[in-house]
């Protein structure tokens, strides 16, 4: 049995229209530097760019040609870090520094670059400060770490959300995941809340039919767009195995 769950985000990716602006306030406002621009695998005429938050930790931009770039607020954007917006949409996205001296440093370094901040504020359980990126993005720093959920799951808004306590202890602390020793079979039917499936129910079905190594083989691009000296180009053999290999008890 194991409690392995993901351990942080690897990348957030947004949408944008304008790579370029993206990138030029990501790595002058908040100081990220570039680490990947190329042509976003399998897909035509998109780029996909990364900026590095931290060593596995990266912010991505999705630039496809058909991206539009009209802000409809209460629907692909909400109008401020508290406004509405559709269901499934980013409401806002926080990044994350260690102190309230890193997060002054913060505010001073996106204020000098003109870009106006609110903050900080305190939460308890974090600290924030909030601004505006480009494109409508509503960005937040915040420090903080550690949340006490004794005090911080509220009994009031928990019923609302209509949790029961049974399922508030199982959220609280996840069921264990005993991995078999095969891999686990493709479900035969997509999730009800698969939402693209059954808009492309004939394509999903047969995509999700592909068996794993198939996937792996065919569409795994591995090969940076410069060859660096030194440099391993893409996985080896060895990670390349590890997909349609049997795993080791
Ligand atoms: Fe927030």
């Amino acid at each position: 049995m194991t409690t392995l769950h993901p351990r942080g985000v690897n990348h957030l990716a947004l949408s944008t229209t304008d790579m370029k602006r993206q990138l030029s306030f990501w790595c002058d406002v908040l100081g990220l530097p570039l680490k990947a621009l190329y042509w976003m695998h399998g897909v035509d005429g998109c780029f996909h760019g990364f900026v590095e938050l931290a060593d596995d930790s990266y912010v991505a931009f999705v630039q496809h040609p058909n991206n539009g770039d009209e802000v409809e607020f209460g629907i692909s954007h909400s109008d401020g870090p508290g406004g509405d917006v559709r269901g499934g949409t980013m409401q806002h996205v926080a990044l994350h520094v260690d102190t309230l001296d890193e997060l002054l440093e913060m505010r001073d370094r996106i204020r000098s670059r003109g870009v106006q901040v609110i903050g900080p504020i305190d939460h308890g359980m974090i600290k924030s400060i909030y601004f505006e990126g480009p494109e409508g993005l509503n960005l937040e720093v915040a420090c903080g770490a550690a949340i006490d959920e004794r005090a911080w799951i509220d009994p009031e808004v928990t019923g609302l959300c209509g949790i029961s306590d049974e399922e508030l202890a199982a959220m609280k602390a996840p069921a264990a995941f005993e991995r078999p020793t095969e891999p686990v079979a493709q479900p035969t039917t997509a999730h009800p809340e698969n939402i693209r499936a059954q808009r492309h129910p004939e394509s999903y079905a047969r995509t999700a039919g592909v068996p794993d190594d198939v996937v792996w083989e065919r569409f795994s691009e591995t090969v940076p767009p410069v060859q660096v000296d030194g440099s391993t180009a893409g996985a080896g053999d060895e990670e390349r195995s590890i997909a349609t290999s049997p795993r080791p008890d």
